[in-house]
């Protein structure tokens, strides 16, 4: 049985009609960056979202850097982060000239620990960036208790988490920031790249509305240091469309999952995924952790199942953060599950046959 590790063209067969209708009406428009498509989404995804203001912009990587350019991150400043996370998230930091500082993650959710994070800041801690990794979101009511403490900034990661609550707010709606991805791979996926940040403080969002056009309000003038992110008409109008179906394939991801963990409880060699009580998980990933994973994934994929690793090397050993000066060991429980995690296919359109078959694949593994 073919069973890819992401669909895309299924899930485009079964919208073509729509996405097709929506990016002729931008062809034939002839407005490519920046119009109406792009406003409307920005308040459909808002309002989705349950935060004031959406500002589009060119990719999830472009939503972290702008959101901390919007509130002046910049040299000599510190910024907490997990190291289990995807290269933008800490990278974004580096690139303003600040310094990532890592807290390790809780081993049951994955996300940054909340225990650890008060020891790591200093007189230069300017900001908290969570991230809500594999869908779930971070533990955010000490994060901002922390950031109300220490007048931090509290930007979340969301790029992987559209739609996921916590004590029923969604992702993005409870930080000074909320970024998310529209890579193709998300849950809500552009057909290219695309982002968008949440904001419910309007001087911050008329700010990063400047930022990602060169920092300018009236064309040719040029009051913020900005740059080039815009977001084109062509993408908003296909995440307007998508948009509309997010809601039920959040449902049918969840179900998925749900299915997932009741097939796999029992297997004493592998965990699957915790999910606290006050969380609602979308699943842009359903990761085990397992404990012979590299033999499980050959395994896996001899019999015909992709699955993936997110990921293999926490942030804080790779080489372009040699100059940060940590070591193996400094951050255990992120080392250890990079060594443990393993995500399977997971999309609205998995069908029963193809989810079972993967379940069937992961049985018959013998340690
Ligand atoms: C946790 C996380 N942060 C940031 C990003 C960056 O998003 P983009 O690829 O849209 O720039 C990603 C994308 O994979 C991600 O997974």
């Amino acid at each position: 049985m073919n069973i890819p590790l992401l669909d895309l063209t299924k899930q485009y067969q079964s919208i073509k009609q729509e996405i097709d209708q929506a990016v002729i009406h931008v062809l034939e428009k002839g407005s490519f960056i920046l119009g109406e498509e792009v406003g409307l989404l920005e308040k459909e995804i808002a309002s989705l979202c349950g935060a004031s203001y959406g500002i589009g912009v060119n990719s999830g990587t472009d939503a972290l850097l702008l959101s901390l350019m919007a509130y002046g991150i910049s040299r000599e400043d510190e910024v907490i982060t997990t190291p289990l996370t995807f290269i933008a998230t800490a990278e974004v930091i580096a690139m303003l000239g600040a310094k990532p500082v890592f807290v390790d993650i809780n081993p049951k959710t994955f996300n940054i620990d909340v225990e650890k994070i008060e020891q790591a800041i200093t007189k230069k801690t300017k900001a908290i960036i969570p991230v809500h990794l594999y869908g779930q979101m971070a533990d955010m009511d000490p994060i901002m208790d922390l950031a109300k403490k220490y007048n931090l900034i509290v930007i979340e990661d969301a790029a992987q988490a559209i739609l996921s609550e916590y004590k029923g707010k969604c992702s993005g709606s409870i930080g000074h920031t909320g970024c998310f991805s529209f890579f193709p791979a998300k849950n809500l996926g552009a057909y290219g790249d695309a982002g968008m940040i949440l904001t419910n403080d309007k001087d911050v969002a008329e700010r990063l509305k400047m930022l990602r056009n060169h920092g300018s309000r009236i064309k040719y003038q040029h009051s913020l240091l900005g740059c080039n992110s815009r977001l084109d008409e062509i993408q908003a109008a296909v995440l307007r469309i998508k948009a509309r179906h997010i809601t039920k394939w959040t449902q049918t991801r969840r179900q998925i999952a749900n299915r997932y963990n009741e097939s796999l409880a029992d297997i004493p060699w592998l965990t699957i995924p915790f999910e606290e009580e006050w969380n609602k998980c979308v699943y842009n990933q359903y990761t085990l952790k397992v404990q012979y994973r590299d033999k499980f994934q050959k395994h896996l994929s001899e019999a015909g199942i992709p699955t993936a690793i997110h990921y293999p090397m926490p942030l804080h050993l790779q080489e372009t953060f040699s100059c940060l000066g940590y070591k193996q060991g400094d951050f255990p429980e992120s080392e250890k599950a990079c060594s443990e995690v393993i995500s399977l296919p997971i999309y609205p359109e998995l069908t029963d046959e193809q989810r079972d078959a993967v379940v069937a694949g992961i049985r018959s593994f013998e340690l």
